[in-house]
Formats: C-alpha cells, sequence, structure tokens
C-alpha cells in the first residue's frame, strides 16, 4: 500500500507542477502563434499555406520555402505625401503635359525609357553581377547636375562608392550617398534630403522591419518593392531599383516584381567584350523595342552614338565568311557584320555553333541551302559568329547569314560595299521585312552600293534611291546577284 501512494503523491505532485508548465508552455505557445509563417515559390513568388513540391502557378518543381510573414507594427507611412488627395476625374481633365518626363543627360538611357524619367515611376535595372549596373547608376546619379540623386547602396560602403565615382570621374554636389538597408532608416532620409531621383542598389539586400523574414527573401523583396512603389507615387519621385539575375537568366526575386513595377530594364553583354546593351522589357510609358548601346572604359560606360563604327570592322583585304546585315533594334537601323566558318567535319557528325544568333535558326537556314540550292552542308562544321557580342533578334538577318555561310563554303568573299535585308523562307523564298526604306537609307547614308531585299517589298522604287536596291524572290537569284 504505502509503496502504492507515494508514486501516487509524486504522481500528484508532478501534474501540479506540470500545470504551471504547461500554463507556460501554452503561453509561450500562443506568442510564438504570432509569428506566422507562409511559404513562397522562389520563382513566381505564389504563396501557399504549405509546403508544396510542385508550384501550382509556375509549374516549378521544389520551389517552395518557408518564411517568416509576421508584420510586427501597423503599416506607417514613413514620408509625407504631397500629392493631392486621389479624387475621380474624367479622363479629359487629367493633364500629362509640363514636367511629367525628366530629361537626363544620357541619351541612351532617355531613349530606352521612351524619351526621359516619368515622375512617380518605379524602375526595375537588372543584369548580371558586373555587367555594370551600379556604373550606370552612379553615372545617373552624378552625371545629371541640378538634380538631386540619392543613391543607397547596400552592397558597397560609401568609400567604395567614392573610388567608383571617382573614376567616372565627375564633380557633383547633388549626389548623395546612402550605405543603408533598412527601408525604414531610407524613407526617414529620403524625407530629409527630398531627392529628384532615388536608386536603391539593390533591391535585394534591403529589408522593412514591417516583415520578419531574412533580406532577399521572396516575402522580404514583395514587401520593400510595395513600400518603394507607394514612395514613388505619392512624392513622385522616380525610383530605380537595381535587380539581380538568376541562373536562369530571369530577374531574380519573383516575376510579381515585374507585375509591380512600371518599367523593367534589363542590361545584357557579353563581359568578355567591351559593349553593353540596354533593353527595355517591360515599358508603361514607351516601346520596348529601343536598344542603348554602352562602351565600358576606363572611366565607366561611355554612350555608343554611332554603332556601326564598332560593329563593322573595316579590312584591307577582302576576306571570305563575312556578309553584312541592314537589321533594326526598334527605330534605330544597326549595320551588323556575320561571320561564318564552313569546314569539314572531322568526325561523323558536323558541329553547327553560333554566337549572337539563334542555333536553331541556323540549322534551319542551312537545311534551307541544301535543299532548295543543292549545297552539300551536310558534312561540313559550320560556325557562326555576330562580331562585338552582341545578340540582335531581327529575321532581317537571314539573308546575311546565307551569304556568310556561302562565301565561306565557295571561299570567294563578298563585295564590302554590299548589305542584305530579308527574311528566308523554308521554300527558299526571300521574304520582306518591316521598315525596309529606312534601312536601305541607313545603308545609302554609310557608303554601301548596294542592298538586296525582297521583290515582295511593297512600294520601293529602287529609283529612288541612290544605293543599288537589288529586289530577289528566290535563294539562287540571291546567289546569282552575290557572285555574279
Ligand atoms: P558594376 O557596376 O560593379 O557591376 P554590377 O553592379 O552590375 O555588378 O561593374 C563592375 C565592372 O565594371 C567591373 O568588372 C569593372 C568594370 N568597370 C570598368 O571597366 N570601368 C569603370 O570605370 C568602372 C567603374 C567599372
Ligand atoms: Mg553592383
Amino acid at each position: 500500500m504505502k509503496g502504492k501512494r507515494a508514486p501516487a503523491k509524486s504522481a500528484r505532485f508532478f501534474n501540479a507542477h506540470q500545470g504551471t508548465n504547461s500554463v507556460k508552455i501554452f503561453s509561450n505557445f500562443i506568442a510564438m502563434s504570432k509569428v506566422k509563417s507562409a511559404f513562397f515559390c522562389q520563382n513566381c513568388g505564389h504563396e501557399a499555406p504549405k509546403w508544396l513540391g510542385k508550384c501550382p502557378a509556375c509549374s516549378e518543381w521544389n520551389t517552395f520555402v518557408e518564411e517568416k510573414i509576421e508584420k510586427k507594427v501597423p503599416q506607417t507611412v514613413a514620408f509625407s505625401s504631397t500629392a493631392s488627395k486621389s479624387i475621380p476625374k474624367t479622363i479629359q481633365n487629367i493633364s500629362t503635359d509640363e514636367g511629367m518626363r525628366m530629361a537626363l543627360v544620357d541619351q541612351e538611357l532617355t531613349r530606352v525609357l521612351g524619351g526621359g524619367l516619368v515622375l512617380g515611376s518605379l524602375i526595375l535595372f537588372g543584369g548580371e553581377p558586373g555587367i555594370g549596373k551600379s556604373t550606370l547608376m552612379l553615372q545617373l546619379a552624378i552625371k545629371n547636375k541640378n538634380v538631386k540623386v540619392l543613391y543607397v547602396s547596400g552592397e558597397e560602403s560609401e568609400q567604395q562608392i567614392k573610388i567608383r565615382a571617382d573614376r567616372v570621374g565627375i564633380e557633383n554636389d547633388t549626389c548623395f550617398i546612402l550605405s543603408e538597408t533598412h527601408l525604414q532608416q531610407v524613407f526617414r532620409h529620403a524625407e530629409d534630403i527630398q531627392p529628384n531621383i532615388l536608386i536603391i542598389d539593390s533591391i535585394q539586400t534591403l529589408y522593412s522591419s514591417d516583415i520578419e523574414s531574412t533580406p532577399g527573401s521572396v516575402s522580404q523583396v514583395k514587401e520593400c518593392t510595395a513600400q518603394l512603389l507607394r514612395y514613388a507615387k505619392t512624392t513622385n519621385v522616380p525610383v530605380f531599383l537595381i535587380g539581380h539575375i538568376t541562373k536562369e537568366g530571369s530577374l531574380a526575386g519573383p516575376k510579381v516584381l515585374e507585375h509591380m513595377v512600371d518599367c523593367v530594364l534589363q542590361f545584357e553583354g557579353d563581359r568578355q567584350h567591351v559593349y553593353r546593351l540596354l533593353r527595355a522589357v517591360k515599358n508603361r510609358f514607351g516601346s520596348t523595342n529601343e536598344l542603348g548601346i554602352y562602351e565600358m572604359v576606363g572611366g565607366g560606360l561611355r554612350e555608343v552614338i554611332d554603332p556601326t563604327d564598332i560593329l563593322i570592322h573595316h579590312k584591307d583585304s577582302a576576306l571570305s565568311g563575312i556578309a553584312l546585315a541592314a537589321t533594326m533594334e526598334g527605330m534605330r537601323p544597326l549595320m551588323i557584320e556575320v561571320q561564318a566558318l564552313v569546314s569539314t567535319a572531322a568526325y561523323g557528325t558536323p558541329q553547327r555553333s553560333s554566337t549572337g544568333f539563334d542555333a536553331k535558326r541556323l540549322n534551319m537556314l542551312l537545311a534551307v541551302m541544301e535543299k532548295r540550292c543543292g549545297f552539300k552542308l551536310a558534312a561540313k562544321d559550320v560556325f557562326l559568329n555576330i562580331t562585338g557580342g552582341i545578340k540582335v533578334v531581327d529575321p532581317a538577318m537571314d539573308l546575311a547569314v546565307v551569304a556568310a555561310v556561302l562565301s565561306s563554303n565557295t571561299d570567294l568573299s563578298l563585295d564590302s560595299k554590299t548589305a542584305l535585308a530579308a527574311e528566308v523562307g523554308l521554300s527558299g523564298e526571300i521574304r520582306p521585312v518591316s521598315r525596309v526604306e529606312q534601312r536601305i537609307a541607313e545603308a545609302q547614308k554609310l557608303g554601301f552600293e548596294r542592298i538586296i531585299i525582297s521583290k515582295y517589298c511593297k512600294g520601293i522604287v529602287p529609283k529612288n534611291f541612290s544605293i543599288k536596291v537589288i529586289m530577289c524572290g528566290k535563294m539562287e537569284e540571291v546567289v546569282k546577284a552575290l557572285f555574279a
């Protein structure tokens, strides 16, 4: 009996003890349960209450990561709103003119943005590491005198930025540098300084104390962008967000970011080459066809005003395998040199390699040449290269690619004063491309003597041009025109 009672006593004691403990644990549990978490797809930003293997939104596998999303404080807007209260207006009464766009010193950036920086716009600027994003933004900050710019960097210290600014080499006393990663602090300083442009380098290093997850996580990036969007819209200050690029080449951080911002600019190019291309992937205030070209030199990024100069190499002697394409990038004509090398395949399977041109399209063109013109290319290695390390997506490149391959195959050089601009169809027909007049005019301006285009181009009167316009309908005619 005694032996039985003793454990009962201790059990009672234990229970009582556990009772207080369990109250504690319960209250701890309540405290903990306030920390809400959710799972986010790292690819597209889709939010789910539990972990999922496959994202229902973007169908990617294994992309869900848990993130804390607790909101600590009610959201306060850390900047004063200078814009008027929103009231519905009739569309005729909304003025769009005066002061909507800010002129920038950088002509390339101005053009890519659609003719200037729109006030209150939020711009995402992406690119691979080391491509020159920070340099371009810093140049924007110091080259535009009389424009107050706040450059916030979470990646570099003030000294590092100063060293970079010294390389670019321009004095400016309206460019403010802030090394900070806390968003609310950034707003506090922006409130003091009242900048005309705010630059954030980069959105992935920024964090808002309203949210608990780590900087760079999907929920943090989304939250910071949303707050910066509110800042841009209420204060009418344009905001640039530098963003990193993932391995796959898309902007890091979720796709939702691209939906939130007004413009998405992309900086691309080969790091081995000095040329950098600036494109607008999305632009709510202009076309997305424009292209800006820069050259990375010792003193920062230099605008390339006349790209033909850099894309066409002047040679003393004629070489085989080179053709010149009259292409268009947006509204801007570009003369591009296409180089091909055709050699006998050393191994059973011939190699096809292309830089700056779609490899599938090259294979298609080779097949068309084989089938329609009887060129035996099946046992040949074909290498194609677009000079300058740039990538052009323009169907008018087709004919120049065909001409370069033919020239290398026969080892006959083409006339260096001949430009080509046409698409090649599957049956070997030469098809028209857009803006032919502009291409002809550019070739004429640059001193070309002949240009080969499709005979199906409407409204082209060769007599109206001083350059000889040759219109071909089939590949055979092109061959005749090139080698006759
Ligand atoms: P950076 O702007 O730091 O690239 P990102 O911010 O996109 O990561 O550019 C760094 C590269 O640019 C670096 O490799 C050196 C080169 N560079 C020059 O060649 N000249 C210059 O004047 C500057 C400032 C940078
Ligand atoms: Mg950088």
